[in-house]
């Protein structure tokens, strides 16, 4: 069969749609990305990367030529087969709800400029239940379906799961255009479940939830596991073991963050009680995430008070909510730093591999910052690992000399034989 290369605007060029822009093009279609932030797409005109994502550099080389960046809904989906909504779904403050202000702007903006060439309209971006029936009735056209296919990438492995993702949901009540998604990923030989639209937006939801869950349960064990001197790695590997379990999402550390688990699980948790059910799990996985990071904080804090100094320097590895990403939406570090500077008596130096100028965005000066390792650690009272970056378990402390040889390591990244010297502190077992 000929392949055949389909004609896909994407609006929102963040996170999830550039990687899925440069992914769509490498298989060879049409591809336009729609954003209204100018500064964004001048430097992807430009060449420039306005994110930071595991691998992306190499294939936005290849690609991005071939690629339009354009600001104008209008002229973007001049024609286009497929329209891919992928804006920001953040969390409305004062009511709990997914805000879908930029979601709506766009689609009304869509509706104006619709043409005949257009089939589909796809929902990329995290949506609340039935916000596809609602697109609906705006567009309302009835030559043009409405399909929910939630996205499952993890930030720093967009591009890997973009091109091996475990499965791709199509949410849709009419049949009549998935013959355009089949060739879109003709190329991608894995699992498509198809459904209707509004389980499809479930499904987004009770994943991430899920595994919101999991972790939160992992670390209270990890808790448990303090109080009763028994080891938390071996735990994850003792239950992970068994196929019904699953050995991923068992890293006990200090809490999750990121730009969805944190909005999702609250997201979810209010249509749950529009939808009268009380989302217990969910709402439990809520606070308890929001305590854990206060008391690792704390917990920090009393390590710290052991320290006979004035002005205590705390050493941050790690700014990033994870590793491979430059993204600090909800990331437990920033959240733990800003405990910690409720402390007169602390002063913050701060590194990371890729997140620096994102987190000075949000702590701008309050705390200062590094690129250079040793100079962190020569520098801190104690050293805090609060980002699971690969590289800091290469990190040979036996050749640094911070003052007070003390190690919080946030994600039992550490091998603590090799830190002769070194009180070391880590999470749910014996440092
Ligand atoms: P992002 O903030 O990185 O990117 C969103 C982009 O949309 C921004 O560049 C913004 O300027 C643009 N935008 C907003 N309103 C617009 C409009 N009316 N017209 C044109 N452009 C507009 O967000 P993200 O992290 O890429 O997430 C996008 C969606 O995908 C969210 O719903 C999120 O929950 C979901 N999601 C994200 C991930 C992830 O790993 N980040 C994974 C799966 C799903
Ligand atoms: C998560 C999901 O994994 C993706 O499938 C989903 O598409 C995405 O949310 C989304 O909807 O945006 P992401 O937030 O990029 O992806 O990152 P994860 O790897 O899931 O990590 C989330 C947080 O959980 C991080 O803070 C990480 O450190 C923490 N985590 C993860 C743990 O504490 N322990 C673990 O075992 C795994």
């Amino acid at each position: 069969m000929l392949f055949q290369k389909i004609n896909i605007s994407i609006i929102g060029t963040g996170y999830v749609g550039l990687p899925t822009a440069l992914g769509f093009s490498k298989l060879g279609h049409n591809v336009t990305c729609i954003d209204n932030n100018n500064i964004k797409i001048q430097e992807l005109k430009n060449g420039i990367i306005p994110i930071y994502e595991k691998g992306i550099n190499t294939l936005f080389f290849k690609e991005y030529k071939k690629i339009t960046f354009t600001t104008s809904i209008k002229d973007g989906i001049s024609n286009a087969d497929i329209i891919i909504i992928a804006v920001g779904t953040p969390t409305n403050k004062k009511t709990n709800e997914a805000d879908l202000s930029y979601l709506f702007n766009a689609v009304n903006e869509i509706k104006i400029y619709l043409n005949k060439r257009t089939k589909l309209i796809v929902t990329k971006s995290t949506v609340p239940v039935k916000t596809g029936d609602k697109i609906e009735k705006i567009i309302n056209n009835s030559n043009i379906d409405i399909i929910s296919m939630p996205e499952f990438l993890r930030e720093g492995f967009a591009l890997e799961d973009f091109f091996n993702p475990d499965r791709i949901v199509i949410g849709a009540n009419n049949k009549r255009y998935l013959y355009l998604i089949k060739k879109l990923y003709r190329k991608i030989k894995r699992p498509i479940i198809y459904t209707d639209r509004t389980s499809a937006e479930l499904i987004k939801y009770t994943a991430n939830a899920f595994l919101a869950i999991k972790i939160n349960y992992i670390n209270e064990i990890a808790d448990l596991c303090e109080n009763i001197n028994a080891n938390i790695d071996d735990v994850a590997k003792g239950i992970g073991a068994d196929s019904r379990i699953g050995n991923k999402f068992l890293k006990a550390g200090i809490g999750y963050g990121g730009s969805c688990f944190p909005k999702d699980t609250q997201a979810m948790a209010t249509f749950g009680n529009k939808y009268n059910v009380n989302l217990t799990l969910v709402k439990d996985a809520i606070i308890n995430n929001k305590k854990r990071q206060k008391n690792i904080a704390n917990k920090i804090y009393n390590i710290i008070s052991q320290i006979n100094e004035k002005q205590i320097n705390v050493g941050i590895l790690g700014l990033a909510f994870k590793n491979n990403t430059d993204d600090c939406r909800e990331s437990p570090s920033i959240n733990i730093i800003k405990s910690l500077l409720k402390h007169k008596n602390i002063n913050i130096i701060a590194h990371d591999y890729k997140a620096i100028n994102t987190a000075k965005q949000i702590l701008n000066n309050k705390i200062s910052y590094s690129n250079n390792i040793e100079d962190v650690i020569n520098n801190a009272d104690i050293i805090c690992i609060l980002t699971e970056w690969e590289e800091y378990k290469k990190i040979d402390f036996s050749l640094l000399y911070p003052r007070h040889k003390i190690i919080f390591d946030g994600k039992n990244l550490l091998d603590k034989n090799k830190l002769k010297g070194y009180q070391y502190y880590c999470i749910g077992k014996r440092g």
